[in-house]
């Protein structure tokens, strides 16, 4: 990764943990990370739980003034009103959030959300002061046919749509190929590295080299302790979306610390 921008590794609890799972997890990882002498002020550490858990997290980062961010895994596009089932930006922002994750393929899969539904979520992300982690990434049939750079690029053009590079100062994109969620596969870290430089490139061209040098591009999709020291040698790749390591405190701290290069 680049000196130049701030390491960050996040969380992604998926639908796991209650909101007293999540209150000892989180007391765990903070243990865990001071245990382990982890510089927090070199590394963003973040949790993503679900909605339901996210007060609780608020109450015990304040309380014990833990030097950890929080999150969550969506959030509606639409402004406060007659939306049933929805979670309002401005709620997050309210509950002290700072990320919130965007287009994750499971939820592109499962909700069916498209590039149009994602941009507006991004949109209403940035709105309300949440620093979107914009998802991207292929399916093992693009990765065979070697059109994965190709789709990437494209579902990334379709997720921004409307945005200008003044719009999306701070912004986070995860690139996480959807055959290495959850299934123990992971990209090597030449894939990673070439996705990431491709979409700096990218963003280098549509939007000018201030936003192409300060977004962090994290990679994702079975991210372990034992694997995030390689996965993070390109310059081009910032930080690591994590899911199921970051379900127990103390191996996410342990990932964090390995990733640190403590
Ligand atoms: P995984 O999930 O680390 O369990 O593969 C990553 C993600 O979906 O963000």
């Amino acid at each position: 990764m680049s000196t130049a921008r701030t390491l960050l590794l996040a969380g992604n609890w998926k639908m796991n943990l209650d909101h007293l799972e999540a209150i000892s997890t989180v007391q765990k990882l903070a243990w865990a990370l001071r245990d382990a002498k982890v510089d927090l002020t070199a590394v963003d550490v973040v949790v993503l739980p679900p909605f339901t858990d996210i007060r609780s997290v608020q109450t015990l980062v304040q309380g014990d003034k833990l030097w950890l961010r929080y999150g969550a895994q969506d959030v509606s596009r639409h402004e406060p009103g007659a939306h049933t089932g929805e979670i309002a930006a401005t709620f997050l922002s309210r509950l002290g959030c700072t990320y919130v994750v965007v287009g994750h393929s499971e939820r592109r899969a499962d909700n069916h959300e498209t590039n149009d539904v994602v941009a507006a979520k991004v949109k209403a992300a940035l709105g309300h002061d949440l620093v979107p982690i914009l998802c991207v990434g292929e399916s093992l049939d693009q990765r065979e046919d070697g059109t994965h750079v190709e789709f990437t690029l494209a579902q990334l053009e379709e997720s921004l749509a409307g945005l200008s590079a003044e719009d999306l100062t701070g912004l986070v994109i995860a690139y996480e190929p959807v055959w290495a969620i959850g299934t123990g596969k992971t990209a090597t870290a030449e894939d990673a590295a070439e996705m990431a430089a491709a979409i700096r490139g990218w963003l280098r061209e549509i939007y000018g080299d201030s936003l192409a040098e300060s977004t962090r591009i994290l990679y994702g999709g079975s991210v372990k302790t034992d694997n995030v020291a390689d996965i993070l040698v390109s310059d081009d790749v910032d930080g690591a979306l994590v899911g199921g390591a970051s379900l127990s405190g103390p191996d996410f701290a342990a990932l964090c610390k390995a990733a640190v290069g403590q």
